[in-house]
Formats: C-alpha cells, structure tokens, sequence
C-alpha cells in the first residue's frame, strides 16, 4: 500500500466483523506507529491495548455504568463550548450524513442515542485500544499523539483493518480508569476501534466531505 492508498482508504468504521485481530499485528502496528515524530523526541503517548476478556470486561463495565449513571465528566473539553462555522456545519453535516445512512431521522432520539451507545461496544470490533497523555502535557504533546494515533490508522489499513478513532470514550473517564488501572497522572484522550469491517453494514457506506484546498490553504508566492 503507498501512503497516499492508506490515507485515502482510511475512514471511520462503525460496524465489524467479530474475526480476531491477531495478536502480533497489533503489536507490529504499534511498534511502526511509535516512529511518529515527537517535540524532543518525547513519545509521550500511552495505550491501553484491549481484547477478548479485557475489552469485554471494559465494555460491559461502562455498559452497566451507563444503565444508572449520567457520564463523568470529560478531563479535557471534546470540542470548544461554542463552536462557530466553519466547524459547527461541518460537524453538523457530518452527523446528518451518518444518520441518514442508516436512516435514522432528525427526531429520532432514541435511535441517534442507540447508535451513539454503539461506540461503547468499539462497535463490534474484537480489539480496542484506550490512548492516555500524562495530564502535565502541553498542545504540542497532545499534536504528537496525533501524530502517533494517525500512523496506527494508516498502518492498520496495511494489514487490511479498519479503525474508528472514538473521543465518546472520554465521557466515561473514571470508569475507565477505575477498571484499567490508569494512573492519575495520565489524561484518557480517546478509544479506538480496531477490526475487520463489516461490509454489508449501512453505516459503513458514508463518505465524509473535505473543504477544498482554498479553504484551509493560503498559498504566498508560488
Ligand atoms: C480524535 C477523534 C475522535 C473521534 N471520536 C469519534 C467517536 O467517538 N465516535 C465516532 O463515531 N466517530 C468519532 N470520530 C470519527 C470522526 O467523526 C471522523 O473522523 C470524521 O467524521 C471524518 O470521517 P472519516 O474518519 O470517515 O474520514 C473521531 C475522530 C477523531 C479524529
């Protein structure tokens, strides 16, 4: 696969397959992914890397949590409070698009919350991972997990596996926390989802937009 072919066959997945991802792949995936570059060289990113009984225990934990508990708090603000445009449409499309692919309507509460549920099942997918920055961590830190998150997608992509990166993960912090065993001192930034796709899956068939290159781009003297 050349770079540009991963990059342009990633998406986000939200249905999978239940075929084991193998263990060696995972952990050749992250091994690549820790070359991304780093300020100092730091790597400062964690992962929590979850299957077969872990992931299910982590999975029916939040499950239960949810069934009487309103979400803790997020460590860190999933999107400013006030979002203005370009980002709120843009986020706001993005929603409608995936809604209407499975054919959910705009007033269907209960089937939005249904499919927002789905994330805290990794969707399916047989692996999960948990990515954590140490909360002393400033912006460029946080840019270099990025970094280090993307890698994991596009290598994923090499072996055939898609991916879901999930920042949902984050509105059940303490309960994540209490049940991996995750150090105070680290920040959960997000889940991801990591498995073979489900083809057939309606959800599946959505193709997000990008702005054109003038919209994000200035060019000075080309
Ligand atoms: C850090 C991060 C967190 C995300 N969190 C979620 C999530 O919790 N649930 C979800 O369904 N999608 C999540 N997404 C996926 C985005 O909605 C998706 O990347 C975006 O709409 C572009 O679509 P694409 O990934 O298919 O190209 C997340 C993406 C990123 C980068």
């Amino acid at each position: 696969l050349k770079v540009s072919e991963a990059i342009g066959s990633r998406k986000s997945i939200r249905a999978f397959l239940d075929t084991p991802v193998e263990e060696k792949i995972v952990r050749q995936i992250l091994t690549v992914a820790a070359r991304a570059p780093s300020g100092g060289n730091l790597q400062p990113w964690h992962v929590y890397a979850l299957c077969g009984e872990a992931r299910d225990g982590l999975v029916a934990i939040v499950k239960k949590t949810m069934a009487d508990q309103t979400p803790d708090a997020p460590e860190y603000e999933i999107y400013p409070k006030k979002l203005p445009d370009p980002y709120r449409s843009r986020r706001y499309k993005v929603g409608e698009d995936m809604y209407a692919a499975i054919d959910v309507g705009r007033d269907d509460k209960a089937g939005r919350a249904k499919q927002f549920s789905r994330n805290f099942d990794f969707f399916g997918a047989p692996v999960g991972l948990i990515f954590t920055i140490d909360r002393i961590m400033q912006q460029g830190q946080w840019s270099d997990l990025g970094m280090f998150i993307e890698n994991v997608m596009l290598l994923a992509r090499e072996h055939g596996l898609e991916t879901c990166p999930q920042e949902a993960w984050a509105i059940w912090s303490n309960t994540i926390r209490n049940h991996l065993d995750i150090p105070d001192e680290q920040m959960i930034f997000c889940g991801m989802a990591v498995g073979y796709a489900d083809k057939d899956a309606a959800i599946n068939s959505l193709e997000t937009e990008r702005a054109a290159l003038e919209e994000f781009v200035s060019f000075r003297g080309f």
